[in-house]
């Protein structure tokens, strides 16, 4: 790209990011941008700064650099900034309001207190021109993904118009090749998805009112934080962002998800499966001893019935479906009907800790429920009457 520089870190081993599964690798994305003057755009995780700082110096020497935009605080992109201060001792820096708070309140043992007090703090609106055609305007995103979040758009009149988005459009997703259509774009919309599912699902209704807004500049290049960057598929991904806000599903379809004890409630799971997919309703099924909470968040954020089962261990959950519950909780998939099945052997209690748990996310949970004790007989296993109902309900 002319003029803009990529000087991040493609992390190709991790495989956990804050306990998101992250198999396809991860990177973390920052840039130089040469105008008259030069602007660096975010860090990268700390254990990668000597990384980091070769890229820069490949660029350009560091202490020319003019301007540092923290476009966002987590430490997957801030983690290096402490580091790289020393090495950037004429630039100014700036960040968004809640930007200058939060770095405040992550860095206040390694930066002098009046370093924080010279940020330039930015609000919607403000600019920043570095010559040559080129001139940044900052638009916050609150909660895409924290408050401090915000997007630099450069307008360039001598190139193309670039949104550095920090964590909006991102995908954990690491690769040799920097632009959309030269990798894998099945994949890439598949990391995406499953970022967008897993980091920033429970703050759609935000991401609803702000992805307008984003929509509307003269987009021609998205440079996210993670994953790669977007010349040629912009408008695809704008609308999976609506999408995905909006609580929108391709289809009406199932999704189960269970864990078994002694392979009751897989019984229940299977003969619930058989049943669905006998009416042409596309259903999948996951045991969540052999699946990853992280995966199947995203195929919940798809499906529009979650069925959830449990066999009932000292009177509460399986520790398996508890885990995926709790984590459910937190992430509130969108416009979801619900079911609770398991088994048990004398007091029970998993059945109705599910559906404590499937209301919380705010999911509309059926009233009936599918509890079975002990081993299921074969006509236990007739869920006509129950997925009758469900398919009722789906709508
Ligand atoms: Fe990639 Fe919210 O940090």
């Amino acid at each position: 790209m002319k003029d803009i520089y990529y000087v991040g870190y493609v992390d190709w081993e991790v495989r956990n990011f804050h306990g998101y599964s992250t198999n396809r690798g991860s990177s973390y994305n920052s840039y130089i941008v040469k105008g008259e003057k030069t602007v660096l755009i975010d860090t990268v995780k700390r254990p990668y700064f000597d990384y980091f700082l070769g890229n820069i110096k490949d660029v350009c020497d560091p202490s020319e650099i003019d301007y540092y935009i923290t476009n966002h605080v987590e430490m997957d992109h801030s983690g290096s900034f402490p580091l790289i201060l020393k090495y950037l001792p004429n630039a100014e820096l700036i960040a968004s309001k809640r930007g200058v708070e939060i770095l405040k309140a992550h860095f206040h043992e390694e930066i002098a207190e009046d370093i924080f007090n010279k940020i330039r703090a930015v609000e919607e609106g403000d600019t920043l021109d570095i010559g040559n055609g080129k001139k940044f305007t900052f638009v916050p995103i609150p909660m895409i993904h924290w408050p401090d979040s915000m997007v630099s758009f450069m307008t360039d009149e001598n190139g193309k118009n670039v949104l550095f988005s920090n964590d909006a459009f991102g995908q954990h997703y690491a690769t040799s090749k920097r632009w959309d259509d030269e990798n894998d774009l099945a994949e890439v919309f598949q990391e995406a998805e499953k970022y967008y599912a897993n980091i920033l699902l429970h703050l759609s209704g935000l991401i609803a009112k702000t992805i307008p807004k984003v929509g509307a500049l003269p987009i021609e290049i998205i440079c996210p934080s993670h994953g790669i960057c977007w010349r040629n598929h912009i408008p695809e991904i704008l609308e999976r962002y609506t999408k995905w806000s909006k609580g929108e599903i391709d289809e009406k379809s199932v999704l189960i998800v269970y864990d078994t004890m002694w392979e009751s409630t897989a019984k229940i799971a299977k003969a619930l499966t058989n049943e669905i997919k006998h009416r042409g309703i596309p259903v999948k099924r996951y045991r969540l001893t052999n699946a990853d909470y992280s995966d199947v968040i995203t195929e919940a954020m798809k499906a529009k019935a979650i069925l959830v089962g449990s066999p009932t261990l000292n009177n509460g959950l399986y520790p398996t479906v508890a885990e995926y519950l709790s984590y459910q909780k937190g992430l509130k998939p969108l416009n979801k009907v619900g079911l609770a099945f398991g088994s048990f052997g004398w007091g029970g209690g998993a059945v109705k800790e599910i559906v404590e748990l499937m209301n919380a996310a705010k999911i509309d949970v059926m009233e009936d429920t599918i509890e079975i004790k002990f081993v299921p007989r074969p006509e236990d296993l007739d869920f006509k009457e129950i997925v009758d109902k469900l398919i009722e309900k789906m709508g």
